[in-house]
Formats: C-alpha cells, sequence, structure tokens
C-alpha cells in the first residue's frame, strides 16, 4: 500500500490535491482538497444587491457568465423582478454558448491528452490520418497537407520545450491505446479548437460586451439597449442610432444575422469534429466505460427557461437519477440542499459540523490542518476547503452527465435521440454511460443539442424584435424604495459543470448572507458527518494506475468530470479584505 499525491492536478480550474491510497496497482481510497481560499461569500455581505451578479461571477473566469446569472437570478426572487421575454432569450443564448464553447475546450485542451499521445501522433502518416478523418466525418479541413501542417506543427512545440501542453507529458505511457494516426488526428483538431473558441467566443463579445465575464446582467433583465422602431423616450442621454437598424448595437440586425452565422460555425464543429472525435475516444477504451463510475447518485436542477413564468418549463429538465435507476426522475427543490463541513476547514456557529441549508450558511473558515507546507493530509480530520453539499443527506454527482440521464428518463426527444445516436454508434446502451466514458459522451450530446437549440433562441429573439417587442429590461424592482425590509430568493441553473445554486438575503436595503454552492463543490466535497466520499472520491476507487510516477489514470477519471476547484471554493485573501474577519487561526493565517 502506497500513498500517492498529486498536488497541483493541472487543466482544471483553480487549485486542487488528490491523496489517493494504492494497492496491487488499484487505488483503494482517495481524498480530495481544495487547497485555496479567498472568500466571496463574505465579501458580498453588505453590498448593494444589484451589484451581486457582478461579483459573484469574478469566483471564476473559466466558467464565464454562468455565476453572474445563477446571481441575478437569486436576486431577481428575492426582490419579485419579473425579465421580459427578449431579456430570457439574450440569456440563454449567452448561457448555452457558454456550454458549447466549455464543452469543446474541456474535451481538447483539459482532457484530451489524457487518451491522446503525442509521441505517437508525430510517428503518424498524414496521408493515413486523412483517410481516417475522410472516414470518420465530412469536416472540410482533412487534407493530407493539412495534417502535413499540423504535424509539423507539433513536432516544432515538444522541440521547442517552450509550451507547458507539449512538454513533460507521459507520452508513451502504456495506458495509451489509439493509433498514431488516431492521435494525429486528434491533436490536429486540438489546434483547430483553439482558433474556433476564438471565433465563437464574439456571441459573449457582441450580447456582453466581454468575454471572460459578460457585463450586461441586470437585476431585471440585460442592460442592451433596443435596437430599433422604438419612440424616442427622451430619456437622458439617449442617441438617436439607438433607433437605427444599422447601428453597432448589440441587437442590430447586423449583429443578430452575426450570431446566427456563428451559432452554424459552433455547430458544425460540434457535430463534424467534437462528436466524431469523442466516439473514436471511447470506441478504443471501452474499459472505461464501467471504470470511474462512482456515487450513482445524478442531481440537475435543470437550466434554460422556455418561459417567463416563476417556475418556467426547462430545455434541460431539474431532477434526480438515483442509484442508476433509469426507470424515474426524482423531484428536486432547494430546501432539500445542504452543506456539513465536518471534514472541510469550516466551523458553523452552534452544531459545529451541521448540516445546514444554504439558505441558513455560514462561511467561518478554521483552518485545522498540519502545519503548512505539509507533506500528506493523511490523518486530518478536516483536509479541504470545499464544504460537502447532499441533497436529502446524500451524496451525489453532477454535471453533464446528470443532466442528460435526467433528460433522457424525463423522455426529452431532442437528447433521447442524441443519446440514441451515440450509444448505438458504440454498439452499447445508455446504461454504459455511467462511468468515466460517459461523462464525455454525455457533455459531446448535450453541446450537440444546445448548439440546435441556440439557433432557434436566435430566431425567436430576431423575431420577437422585429415583431416591435423591444422590452429588454423590467425595472420595476429596481428601486431600493420597492424592496421589503428582509427577502430571500435563490436560483437552482446549472453551469457546464453541473448543478449550481446560489443563496441570498436582502435586508435593509443590502446583502446580509450569500452562499454559493457550486458544481464542483457537489462533485469534489470531501466526506460528509457520516465519513460518506463525495462524487471525484468515490469515481477514484478501483481506477487502475500502471505507473505510480505518471498516475494518468487517475487523471482520466478526474478530469472527466470538468473539475473547477476555483468555482468551488470561492474564497478570497483577507489581507486584501480589510475589514472582513476571516478568523483564520491556524498556520494558514500567513
Ligand atoms: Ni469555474
Ligand atoms: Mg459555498
Amino acid at each position: 500500500m502506497s500513498r500517492l499525491i498529486i498536488d497541483p492536478i493541472t487543466r482544471i480550474g483553480g487549485h486542487l490535491r488528490i491523496e489517493a491510497e494504492v494497492a496491487g496497482g488499484v487505488v483503494t481510497d482517495a481524498w480530495s482538497t481544495g487547497t485555496m481560499f479567498r472568500g466571496l461569500e463574505p465579501i458580498m455581505q453588505g453590498r448593494d444587491p444589484r451589484d451581486a451578479w457582478l461579483l459573484a461571477q469574478r469566483v471564476c473566469g473559466s466558467c464565464t457568465g454562468v455565476q453572474a446569472l445563477a446571481s441575478v437570478r437569486a436576486v431577481e426572487r428575492a426582490l419579485g423582478a419579473t425579465i421580459p421575454r427578449n431579456a430570457r432569450l439574450v440569456r440563454n443564448v449567452i448561457a448555452g454558448t457558454q456550454y458549447v464553447l466549455d464543452h469543446v475546450l474541456h474535451f481538447y485542451h483539459l482532457h484530451a491528452f489524457d487518451w491522446v499521445d503525442v509521441a505517437s501522433a508525430l510517428r503518424a502518416d498524414p496521408a493515413a490520418t486523412s483517410a481516417l478523418a475522410n472516414a470518420t466525418s465530412g469536416w472540410p479541413q482533412s487534407s493530407v497537407s493539412h495534417f502535413r501542417e499540423a504535424q509539423d506543427r507539433l513536432q516544432r512545440f515538444v522541440a521547442s520545450g517552450e509550451s507547458s501542453s507539449f512538454a513533460n507529458g507521459p507520452w508513451g505511457h502504456p495506458a495509451y491505446r489509439l493509433s498514431p494516426e488516431a492521435n494525429l488526428l486528434l491533436a490536429t483538431h486540438y489546434l483547430e479548437a483553439l482558433d474556433w473558441r476564438l471565433k465563437i467566443s464574439k456571441i459573449h463579445t457582441i450580447l456582453g460586451g466581454k468575454n471572460p465575464h459578460p457585463q450586461t446582467f441586470l437585476v431585471g433583465g440585460m442592460a442592451l439597449a433596443p435596437p430599433w422602431g422604438g419612440p424616442n423616450r427622451g430619456l437622458p442621454g439617449e442617441h438617436p442610432q439607438q433607433i437605427d437598424k444599422r447601428a453597432p448595437a448589440a441587437l442590430s440586425e447586423a449583429s443578430l444575422a452575426e450570431i446566427a452565422t456563428l451559432i452554424a460555425a459552433a455547430r458544425a464543429f460540434v457535430d463534424l469534429v467534437y462528436v466524431p472525435d469523442v466516439l473514436l475516444v471511447a470506441r478504443a477504451y471501452p474499459e472505461w466505460a464501467t471504470l470511474g463510475a462512482g456515487i450513482g447518485n445524478y442531481l440537475a436542477y435543470g437550466e434554460f427557461p422556455e418561459d417567463e413564468s416563476d417556475e418556467p418549463k426547462l430545455f434541460l429538465p431539474r431532477g434526480r437519477v438515483m442509484g442508476r435507476i433509469m426507470a424515474r426522475v426524482e423531484a428536486v427543490e432547494q430546501a432539500g440542499v445542504t452543506e456539513t463541513v465536518a471534514h472541510a476547514w469550516y466551523t458553523y456557529d452552534n452544531d459545529p459540523d451541521g448540516p445546514r441549508k444554504p439558505v441558513d450558511g455560514q462561511t467561518n473558515p478554521t483552518y485545522a490542518g498540519p502545519a503548512l507546507p505539509y507533506t500528506t493530509l493523511a490523518g486530518s480530520e478536516k483536509y479541504s476547503w470545499l464544504k460537502a453539499p447532499r441533497y436529502d443527506d446524500e451524496p451525489m454527482e453532477v454535471g453533464a452527465l446528470a443532466r442528460v440521464l435526467v433528460a433522457y428518463v424525463e423522455g426529452r426527444d431532442e437528447v433521447r435521440a442524441a443519446v440514441n445516436r451515440a450509444v448505438s454508434a458504440l454498439g452499447v446502451g445508455p446504461d454504459a454511460l455511467f462511468g468515466t466514458l460517459g461523462r464525455l459522451v454525455a457533455r459531446a450530446v448535450e453541446a450537440e443539442v444546445i448548439a440546435v437549440r441556440l439557433g432557434d433562441w436566435q430566431r425567436q429573439l430576431a423575431g420577437n424584435l422585429s415583431d416591435g417587442d423591444l422590452a429588454l429590461a423590467d425595472l420595476g424592482r429596481w428601486d431600493p424604495g420597492s424592496w421589503p425590509q428582509e427577502a430571500s430568493g435563490w436560483s437552482l441553473g446549472e453551469a457546464p459543470g453541473g448543478a449550481l445554486g446560489h443563496w441570498v438575503t436582502i435586508r435593509d436595503q443590502v446583502i446580509a448572507s450569500y452562499q454559493i454552492v457550486d458544481a464542483s463543490t457537489w462533485n469534489g466535497s470531501p466526506r460528509d458527518r457520516k465519513g460518506r466520499r463525495g462524487a471525484w472520491e468515490e469515481a477514484l476507487v478501483g481506477t487502475p494506475v500502471a505507473d505510480a510516477a505518471q498516475p494518468l489514470e487517475i487523471l482520466r477519471t478526474l478530469h472527466s468530470f470538468d473539475p473547477c476547484a476555483a468555482c468551488a471554493v470561492h474564497a478570497y485573501d483577507p489581507r486584501a479584505g480589510g475589514s472582513i474577519d476571516l478568523r483564520v487561526s491556524g498556520p494558514a493565517a500567513r
């Protein structure tokens, strides 16, 4: 028995450490440690709730925009603010684009080299690679010279030793199994996906002003000018260009047309490159369909409201699939969520370990680990800056796989059709999705259906504006004088990485308390007060490790979750916070 320590885990958001016990070449136990504390929740206190989304999205730059959306929705619910149809559609386009961008980024730029051996790609025959590409899909960039040029570029990256993406990889590891040509095909698409992301993220620039961290959210809607047709409303600073259809505005006819073109380009890459590549990897590594399965309870809050009601129909539905039983979806409500801190570096007032509901949540950091720099956390009762969220006291896996399973069991046609296409191409059934590979396939399936739906939302938005409905915000709750003395709200939505909830209490016109329970808080959770592992810890048990010096297999399962430890801890350095009492009492106080 030996203890394996991987710190930092790279190719993720934020700072994460894994310790694993390995016996006989297999992981027998694992501990997930969020190693960074920042404190976003306490800094919200005393702030204007209309600013919350702007601060909240600084939790993370890679999960861009989704924390802002979660935050603005929680404040809107607390204040009773409603949003117009156009604002909902703009938000769906911004968020949906983020899912497609994130899933492609994740597969190629964070995860592919767990499966793709760059050293082998350098030995590939470009002509045979071109033949493989043409047999796999109709993607036009598949000529012999295209793959030869990509191979030359890769060769220069590796030889220069300058790019950390290509230097020091575990190239030649015995767990790699793709042919040289498949390796070159995927490595080439890694390079193409970089350019594609740059192009597609322009949707965020148009509708959000920038990427990451779009700037146009607003309590009550979106801070975007109606592009045309409206009478001059006599507002201070109103510019005649606002009623010019050709004006360079986010919602001008030209911008809406450009968004449609970019959505079509996003969809083409997903359909002709990303999905076929995921299936290529899945075919080569069939044993990873069962390895890395983990807890088997799947939680989705659901996402993409299709109407403006309080409890809208969601394009990806809300629910739980429990114990891998693909027969029914269990209900989900915000009151079912609690967090315990028995094994996290926090303590609660009165009942120190919890559980606590987020609406009554607290963020009292109390470092109680070994002296820094520690060599191991073995024997340390508390071992992470992540709390342990539970639903009905049960550990849950969240993410694209959870969303896709819930939608599948709910009988959503688009999702069922895309899942059935993928699993029949692999010659398996939907119950083959529970392991490490299932998370890759689910993400690809989800990108496919969201890319199609993005086109619908763009058309609905353009049609609605064209019909003369120009409302982008309802400012009926903008004036703090219209707010109740005390109000609480929450939002249950999704990030690309999984279920994301924000809880806010507003008292005397400022934020009194704020709690975030993020996707990676669920998946990266340490043990709870009953000693049950979180999703990453559970999924790693049983993972083979061929070479303890290069634990590639551990990264395969961990990366399959798209971890974001930045989103999961959402905290900040007390030295910059001044007045905030973070109550750090141990050696971490620096
Ligand atoms: Ni993140
Ligand atoms: Mg939290």
